[in-house]
């Protein structure tokens, strides 16, 4: 077996797609672009085609791709240490949970790798504070990650399908509906966790009276609230946590994608009656916390201060409405729009995959989710140029699958 004698950033877009093929496991559904380079909101291929990217990494990429400060923060940190066990003191750990509990709510801050990985420990939290009770409703639709716990939670069958049993004690209301939820509560119920706004489910916002009859009834019970804040924390709602934005303050919340501005974390957040329960021994990641994503996660909570960017989010929020409401007028193919923050879900009356593979040719990078919901989660620091680019192309591709679709649509 031969071996590409050549540096990764040397290959060519074929290389790269041979060597996916031959040595990735099949799982993800990959798109044929070969990302190699990326700046604020633009990325180019290995061919070098430049693509505006309004979903940059998932929206991990929270802050654009290479953020100055967070590049410095990285290479700074790589030069002095990179991990220190969790059995010592960590000063880039300490820090970046002193400036998230001031940001926040007074929380006390749990560090591992991933959103999934966050969510699994909030489930071991709720479930050791409220011992013996153990059961956990969440949402149908809803999205909590891809280990078992997650999978769990998640009120979507297809997540689960071939991996059961799953983890037994979770049941799914229907968001927006209290009602459902409070039918589901019984003397076992731990916890209550939802994201403020699905997500992967389409892009739907929990409403605020919704989310304040789980904080009365969570409180009542003697039950946990639980925010799934992987996709809406830190600042894309506009506040630096989702939960600022509804004016509902959980008991845990969790975090990733962006938190550490592109490298990899995830976060639990609990008051500090609830972390208590997290005695030594009952809970740990041994990457969780290591300093240079501690050091990144420091430098995206700096940059987003620095570069008003909470303030960019609110400010560009309804340009981004009026472009979606013009969208909405041109296209017929647009059923309904949605945006909280720079969350954001055009949902469309035929399969969107197709309107993403033309954007994608014609230079810019979105996705789909639920089949028909195109979404976005553009970087903190987009400009108004920079949508209005976005949009331009997106219409021309609309109009396009419009004379496609048109025996559909008639
Ligand atoms: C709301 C939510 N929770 C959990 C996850 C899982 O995060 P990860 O892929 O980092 O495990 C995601 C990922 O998209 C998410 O959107």
């Amino acid at each position: 077996m031969s071996i590409i004698n050549k540096k990764p950033c040397e290959l060519s877009s074929q290389e790269i797609r041979d060597l996916t093929s031959k040595y990735l496991m099949p799982n993800y559904r990959r798109l044929p672009v070969t990302v190699v380079r990326g700046q604020g909101s633009r990325v180019w291929d290995a061919d070098g085609k430049e693509y505006l990217d309004l979903f940059p990494g998932w929206g991990v990429s929270g802050l654009g791709h290479c953020h100055p400060r967070v590049v410095e923060a990285v290479r700074e940190q790589a030069g002095r240490i990179f991990h220190m066990a969790n059995n010592f003191q960590v000063a880039e750990q300490a820090y970046f949970a002193q400036i998230l509990s001031t940001k926040g709510s007074g929380q006390q801050c749990f560090f591992s790798n991933s959103g999934a990985e966050a969510n699994e420990g909030a489930i071991k939290l709720a479930r050791l504070y409220c011992q013996p009770k153990y059961k956990i409703i969440t949402l149908m639709n809803s999205f909590h990650g891809r280990t078992f716990a997650a999978i769990s939670a998640t009120g979507q069958p297809s997540y689960q399908a071939g991996f059961t049993p799953v983890v037994p004690g979770f049941s799914y209301a229907i968001l927006n509906d209290f009602e459902s939820v409070k039918a589901l509560v019984d003397d076992e119920t731990a916890a209550i966790m939802v994201e403020p706004v699905q997500g992967e489910g389409g892009v739907i916002a929990c409403d605020v009276q919704f989310l304040q009859s789980l904080r009365k009834l969570c409180t009542e019970k003697n039950m946990l609230l639980i925010f799934d804040e992987v996709q809406t924390s830190p600042a894309r709602l506009g506040t630096w946590f989702g939960y600022q934005h509804f004016g509902v303050v959980p008991d845990i919340m969790t975090s990733a994608k962006s938190i550490a501005g592109g490298m990899p974390m995830g976060l639990i957040m609990a008051r500090p009656e609830v972390a208590a329960a997290l005695k030594p021994g009952t809970h740990a990641s041994t990457f969780g916390g290591n300093s240079i994503g501690c050091a990144a996660g420091i430098a995206t909570f700096q940059a987003i201060e620095e570069d008003g960017m909470l303030g960019n989010i609110k400010a560009l929020g309804p340009v981004f409405d009026q472009m979606m409401g013009d969208l909405a007028n041109d296209c017929s193919c647009v059923k309904a729009v949605r945006r909280t923050g720079f969350m954001i879900g055009i949902e469309l009356a035929f399969d969107g995959a197709e309107v993403v593979q033309d954007c994608m040719d014609n230079g810019l990078l979105i996705n789909c989710t639920h089949g028909t919901v195109l979404r976005m989660l553009p970087a903190f620091n987009i400009t108004k140029d920079e949508i209005s680019r976005g949009f331009e192309i997106l219409g021309r591709c609309l109009k396009s699958a419009v004379a496609k679709n048109a025996g559909a649509l008639a």
